[in-house]
This record gives structure tokens, C-alpha cells and sequence, in this order.
């Protein structure tokens, strides 16, 4: 949908350095020549960061609000006067992470379009998201077709195939805990056998998974709503329901105004409060499911209005950490293990523990393969890579320099890994220090967090090797990303630029044009969550 612009000449001598104009051309021309451009097909504008294009066509490109770690409200205000399906866009959580199966500007241009109905599918955007996008469909409905700045088209038939609506089984084989005893994360390298479930994938697709609810938690519920294990609910016991279909973590609005039907006087106001995204007491972010039943416990709803109230449950995606080149048929995962305490109750990050501790090797689960849309290895096997994969960013790395060894590929590898202590959690320790040896891991620079006094993070490692980080561009090296994309992505970003401007000899301005150049070209990829 996203129109391409043509490759933008980049300029690698900056009209500010102490070079006559035709010095500052030839040695222009010198590093284009030694900058490879070869990789995949050059990414979207909007996936290099900085002008979306529009399938409208209508000139509105810029996408100021594409920026994760800019709070929804402020997005809005961005977007404000843009046509509905910029709108739309601005509400998404701007991380392109492929949850909801589209990128965000598609995800948009498809709601606006009314190609597709689900308005809940931005995981990482949650319930803000969700509500934003619910008052804008609103406007939708009412405003004549033309103002969304999508061409209508009639709901269903002009869907895309989403990986996640036609999950197949695998196989669960085992787990491994990556973490030594002492360290304060619990990680896990997963693996599944794919043998009879149709799927492949290539280095830098995710794996999609769909989790089962914890039991213990959906009999709670369903002695809250005194209801029994085996009423019938959509024709499976209420029990089946709540482990496998609905969503028992952020308690949805709907939630709240069914509780706000049923019961009277003050309990309503809050419920209504409640549903209108309100906070009267203070509480609401951390109100699941559960404790939204806890905090109304006088209130039972009917267990089949109850699982209409839900939302569906949603898939987890996961970086996929091996190659199918290295291990044909066997799949593996590096997942960090989401708990936490919220009052007296411990809560579940609902794929990651069922990953971690609810399914036994040779269970079945259900998954997809989600292909990568501007994350996979330059198609030149002699092209070096620059890989920063802090904590489980290492997945995708594992899986490239797995991939280049089983194909023999030339190219350069460098990778910078961090995490919070040395002793503990060095994932992959031996294998990396193997690659390391072989010859096949060029160099590998590691950054722990706290083994110091002050914390210590990869984008420090990567500015005292400034000067290395900045040949291995100019050699032509493709630069990924993977990991946190609230802090940890911008950051990384951030010193890019710095040694851009330092070691490339350009001004701040010059340097974080070179990085959105790089990232239009392909070269700077970015897989973050
Ligand atoms: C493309 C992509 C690749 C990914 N790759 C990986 C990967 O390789 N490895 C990996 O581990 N993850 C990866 N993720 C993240 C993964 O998809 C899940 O989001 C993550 O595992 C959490 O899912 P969950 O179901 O366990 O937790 P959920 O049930 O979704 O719970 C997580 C939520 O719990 C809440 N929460 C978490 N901690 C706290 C706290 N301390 N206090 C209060 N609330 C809290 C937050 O609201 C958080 O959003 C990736 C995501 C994407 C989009
Ligand atoms: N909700 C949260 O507050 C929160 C916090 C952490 C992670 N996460 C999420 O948890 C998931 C898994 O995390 P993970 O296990 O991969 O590791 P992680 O918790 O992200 O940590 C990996 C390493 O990155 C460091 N780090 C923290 N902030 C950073 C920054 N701004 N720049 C560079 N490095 C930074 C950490 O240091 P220190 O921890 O010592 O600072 C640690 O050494 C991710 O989805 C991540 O987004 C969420």
C-alpha cells in the first residue's frame, strides 16, 4: 500500500567539513561506492521512521506521531485536524511490531476503509488504543465516506490473510532456564519441533503463539461469578471458555458497563466511571479481570453477558532465536517470564508463563509463523552486520549468526549484547564464545547493567567503539536493533547519531538525516516491543 520513494542519495561528507566541493565529491562518491545498498527491497517511508505515504494519495504523508515513546494524548494532539485514518493511526501504539498482523499505518488505512471490524488488535496500544480507535470508528460512521481518506470498501472481502487467523499445531519440545541461580530474571530458551505442522520461517519472522489462561485463575473467577465449571457458554463449558478465548487481564470498558447494567446507586457511577476511562479511585490500570470482580463482589453477572463482556484473547509474538538452515524442522524462542505482584495477588503475563511452566514437552500448541516485514539478513551474505540486542533482543542475532554459519556466509558479525549482571545472565555463553573463537562472531561487546556501581548500557559500549562502529558503516554494514522499544530502541538510536556526528563529522541535523537515510535503504532494521 505504501508507495516507495526512490533511493535518496546519501551524502557522507557534510557541506560543514573543511573539504573544497570537488574533494567533498570524490570523496562522496568514494564511500557510496564502498556503502553497499543491496539488502531487502527498500522499506516503506513509514517504515524507515519518518513520512508515511498515503494509499489515498492525498498529500497528508508526514506521520509526525510515529514515535513509540511518545504518550498516546501527545500523538492525538499531533494528529489533530489530519483526516480519520491519520487519526486512526496516531492511536496506534507506533511500534510497527506486526501483533495486530498489519503495520500501524496499514492497520489504520484498513479500520478507515471498513476492510477490517476488530478494533482491539493493538496489543501493545491496550486499552488506550482500543478506546481511541471505538471514538473514532464512532465518527466514522457518522462522517460521509470521503473524510476518512481511504476508499471505502465493504467489511470482510477486502481483509488480508492474517498468519494469526489460520494457526496450525506444533509440537512443544523443551524448555531451558537461560538465567545462572542469583539472577533476578527468568528467561527461557523454548524449543518446538514444526515436523507435520506445514510451517516454515526464515531468520527475523516471529512466532506467534496462542496461550491457555492460568486454571487456577479462571476457577477463581468462575466461583466469583458462582457460576459452575460446566455451564454451557458458546456451546463448550464456561471453564473451556475462560482458559482458551477471552482475555483475563485489562478489564475491558465493556466489563465495566455490563457491571454498571446490574447493579444501582454508587456501585453504578464507579462502574460507569470506569467504563468511561475514568480512575475514581485510583485503581484502574491495575484492575484485571479478576480484581474488577473483586472490587464489584456483590455484582454477578450471568456467565454467558460475563464472556460476551471479554475480550477475545489476543496471540503473543515471539522473536524466533534459531535458524531452520542450522536445525531444519525445530524452532526455538528466548522469552522472558512476565510476574508480578499487584496487592496480595501474584499476576501472570499470560504467554510467557504458559511458555514457562504450564505446558509439558510434547504438548500441542497452537502458532504461526509472522514473516518479517523489513528485519531479515542483507541478501549479500558478504555485507557485515551491526547487531544490538540487549536482554531477549538477542533471539533474532542468535538465530542470524546461527544462519550464517550453516551457510557459510562471509560477512562480518558484530554483535552487542547487555544485560544486568555478567555472573548471571550471559545468555548463550558458550555458543557465543564458540562463534566467537570459530572466527564467525567478528567481535562481540558486551554492556552489564549493573555489575557497577552506575549502570552501564549497550549504547555506552557502542560510543567507546565509536570510531570502529562508524568504518564498519562506511564499509557498508546493515545495523539491526532488537529489544525494548520504550527506552532501550530510542537510546540506541540516540548514539547512533552521536557517533554519526562525531566520527562521520557532520552536525547533529546532518547525522540524523545519514541515520533516516540508513533506515529508508534498509540497513538500520529494527524488530522492538
Ligand atoms: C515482534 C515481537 C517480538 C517479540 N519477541 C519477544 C522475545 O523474543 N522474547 C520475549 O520475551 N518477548 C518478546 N516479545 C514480547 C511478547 O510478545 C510479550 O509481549 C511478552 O512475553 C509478555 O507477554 P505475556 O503474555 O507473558 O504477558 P501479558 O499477559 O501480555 O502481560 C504483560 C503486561 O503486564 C503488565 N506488566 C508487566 N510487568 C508489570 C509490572 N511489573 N507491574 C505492573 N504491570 C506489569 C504490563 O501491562 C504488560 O504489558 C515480542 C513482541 C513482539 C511484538
Ligand atoms: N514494563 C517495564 O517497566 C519493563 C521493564 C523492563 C523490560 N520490559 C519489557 O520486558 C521484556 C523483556 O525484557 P528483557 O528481558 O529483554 O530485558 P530488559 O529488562 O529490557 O533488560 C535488558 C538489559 O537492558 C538494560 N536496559 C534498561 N534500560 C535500558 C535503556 N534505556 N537502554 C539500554 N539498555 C537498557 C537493562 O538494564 P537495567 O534493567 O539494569 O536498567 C538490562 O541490562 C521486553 O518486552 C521489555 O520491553 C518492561
Amino acid at each position: 500500500m505504501n508507495q516507495m520513494t526512490p533511493p535518496p542519495k546519501i551524502e557522507f561528507i557534510p557541506a560543514s567539513a573543511p573539504f573544497s566541493e570537488a574533494q567533498r565529491s570524490w570523496l562522496n562518491g568514494f564511500f557510496a561506492g564502498l556503502l553497499s545498498t543491496d539488502g531487502p527491497a527498500p522499506l516503506s517511508a513509514e517504515q524507515g521512521g519518518a513520512v508515511v505515504q498515503g494509499p489515498s494519495g492525498d498529500g497528508d504523508d508526514e506521520a509526525p506521531w510515529h514515535d513509540q515513546t511518545l504518550p498516546i494524548a501527545e500523538r492525538m494532539k499531533l494528529a489533530e485536524g489530519r483526516p480519520l485514518r491519520r487519526r486512526m493511526m496516531a492511536a496506534m501504539a507506533q511500534q510497527d511490531c506486526g501483533q495486530c498482523g498489519y503495520n500501524c499505518n496499514d492497520y489504520s488505512d484498513a479500520i478507515a476503509s471498513r476492510a477490517e471490524a476488530r478494533l482491539n488488535l493493538c496489543v501493545p496500544g491496550g486499552k488506550e488504543t482500543a478506546r481511541m480507535l471505538k471514538a473514532l470508528n464512532e465518527e466514522l460512521e457518522k462522517a460521509p465516506a470521503a473524510s476518512a481518506g481511504v476508499p471505502v470498501t465493504p467489511a470482510v472481502s477486502a481483509a488480508p490473510a492474517i498468519a494469526a487467523d489460520t494457526p496450525v499445531a506444533a509440537t512443544f519440545v523443551s524448555r531451558r532456564l537461560l538465567n545462572k541461580p542469583g539472577s533476578e530474571k527468568e528467561t527461557w530458551h523454548i524449543d518446538f519441533d514444526l515436523a507435520g505442522c506445514g510451517l516454515d520461517y526464515v531468520v527475523g519472522d516471529s512466532f506467534g503463539i496462542f496461550a491457555r489462561n492460568e486454571l487456577g485463575l479462571v476457577d477463581q473467577i468462575i466461583a466469583m461469578l458462582g457460576a459452575l465449571h460446566t455451564t454451557e457458554v458458546r456451546g463448550k463449558t464456561l471453564r473451556e471458555v475462560l482458559a482458551d478465548d477471552v482475555s483475563l487481564a485489562p478489564a475491558p470498558d465493556s466489563l465495566f458497563e455490563l457491571l454498571s447494567f446490574i447493579t444501582g446507586g454508587a456501585l453504578r457511577e464507579k462502574a460507569r466511571a470506569l467504563a468511561q476511562g475514568e480512575d475514581p479511585d485510583g485503581d484502574a490500570a491495575s484492575l484485571d479481570v479478576m480484581a474488577a470482580l473483586q472490587k464489584f463482589s456483590g455484582v454477578r453477572p450471568h456467565p454467558e453477558a460475563f464472556v460476551e463482556a471479554l475480550e477475545p484473547l489476543q496471540p503473543r509474538l515471539y522473536s524466533i532465536s534459531s535458524s531452520h538452515n542450522a536445525t531444519p524442522g525445530k524452532l526455538s524462542l528466548t522469552v522472558d517470564c512476565v510476574r508480578y505482584v499487584v496487592g496480595k495477588r501474584r499476576r501472570l503475563g499470560l504467554a510467557s508463563t504458559f511458555l514457562a511452566e504450564r505446558i509439558k514437552p510434547g504438548d500441542q500448541v497452537k502458532v504461526y509463523v509472522q514473516k518479517a516485514h523489513g528485519f531479515a539478513l542483507p541478501q549479500d551474505p558478504k555485507t557485515p552486520i551491526i547487531m544490538i540486542g540487549p536482554g531477549t533482543g538477542i533471539a533474532p542475532f542468535r538465530a542470524f549468526l546461527l544462519d550464517r554459519k550453516a551457510t557459510g556466509a562471509p560477512g562480518k558479525n558484530w554483535l552487542f549484547f547487555g544485560h544486568q549482571r555478567s555472573s548471571y545472565d550471559f545468555f548463550y555463553s558458550d555458543e557465543l564464545n564458540a562463534l566467537k573463537t570459530s572466527g564467525l562472531l567478528t567481535r562481540m561487546s558486551l554492556a552489564w547493567s549493573r555489575d557497577g556501581d552506575k549502570k552501564f548500557y549497550v549504547q555506552d559500549r557502542m560510543r567507546e567503539v565509536g570510531r570502529e562502529l562508524w568504518t564498519w558503516l562506511a564499509e557498508g554494514a546493515h545495523l539491526y536493533i532488537c529489544g525494548d522499544a520504550k527506552r532501550m530502541a530510542k537510546d540506541v538510536e540516540r548514539a547512533l547519531i552521536d557517533i554519526v556526528t562525531q566520527f562521520g563529522a557532520r552536525t547533529t541535523d546532518e547525522a540524523v538525516s545519514f541515520v533516516g537515510e540508513l533506515k529508508k535503504k534498509g540497513r538500520f532494521q529494527q524488530d522492538v516491543y
